[in-house]
């Protein structure tokens, strides 16, 4: 499903699929010059992050082990808790692994935080964030990101794993919710 399937449930588009493939393979391309071949693993943040992790991956000119958790902060609603919850956890021991997270946006950064000092505390020998979308006037808690790409405005955006109330995952482009959906 393209934006202009659904075009009344949207304000603006950020980001058309061309757009996101063309930034994850310039991303894959920075991430395989500053990793050894076989020394990374990729974790990704269920549900949201399943695109990015399913393209970028691909992208990728190197074998590479996948493993995913799944937490919740958000219920069904367009704001964060902060209230982290494991409901899936790593299938995988990550001790002197280095571990690459693969998110789908960092609002107020409090999942990746709690992420960040989770998986420290397995005894990752390193820990990076790559996120596709970053909004930067959302932050409650600084998150050093390595790979970023695409900082957006303060708004409720959808498309590409992104869901309000799960749905809109399907929409292949990244745009703005219009409020009259949620309000
Ligand atoms: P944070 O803890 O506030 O950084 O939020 C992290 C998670 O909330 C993301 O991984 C998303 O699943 C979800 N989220 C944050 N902003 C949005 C949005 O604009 N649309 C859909 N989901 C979002
Ligand atoms: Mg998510």
């Amino acid at each position: 499903m393209r934006a202009a399937d659904i075009a009344n449930d949207l304000t603006t588009v950020l980001a058309t699929e061309e757009e996101i493939l063309a930034k994850l393979n310039e991303i894959a391309a920075q991430v395989a010059k500053d990793y050894e071949p076989d020394s990374l693993v990729l974790v990704g943040v269920l549900k949201g992050a399943v695109m990015v992790m399913a393209d970028f991956s691909r992208a990728l000119p190197m074998l590479v082990p996948m493993d995913w958790m799944a937490v919740s902060s958000y219920g069904a609603g367009t704001r964060s808790s902060g209230v982290v919850q494991i409901r899936k956890d790593l299938d995988t021991d990550i001790h002197d692994k280095h571990v690459l997270i693969v998110e789908d946006i960092i609002d107020s950064g409090l999942t990746l935080s709690w992420l960040l000092e989770n998986f420290a505390a397995r005894g990752a020998a390193s820990v990076e964030v790559f996120a596709l979308f970053r909004k930067p006037e959302a932050a409650k808690v600084e998150v050093h990101c390595r790979y970023v790409g695409f900082d957006i405005p303060n708004e409720f955006v959808v498309g590409y794993g992104l869901d309000y109330a799960e749905r809109y995952r399907n929409l292949r482009d990244v745009a703005v919710l219009a409020p009259h959906v949620y309000s």
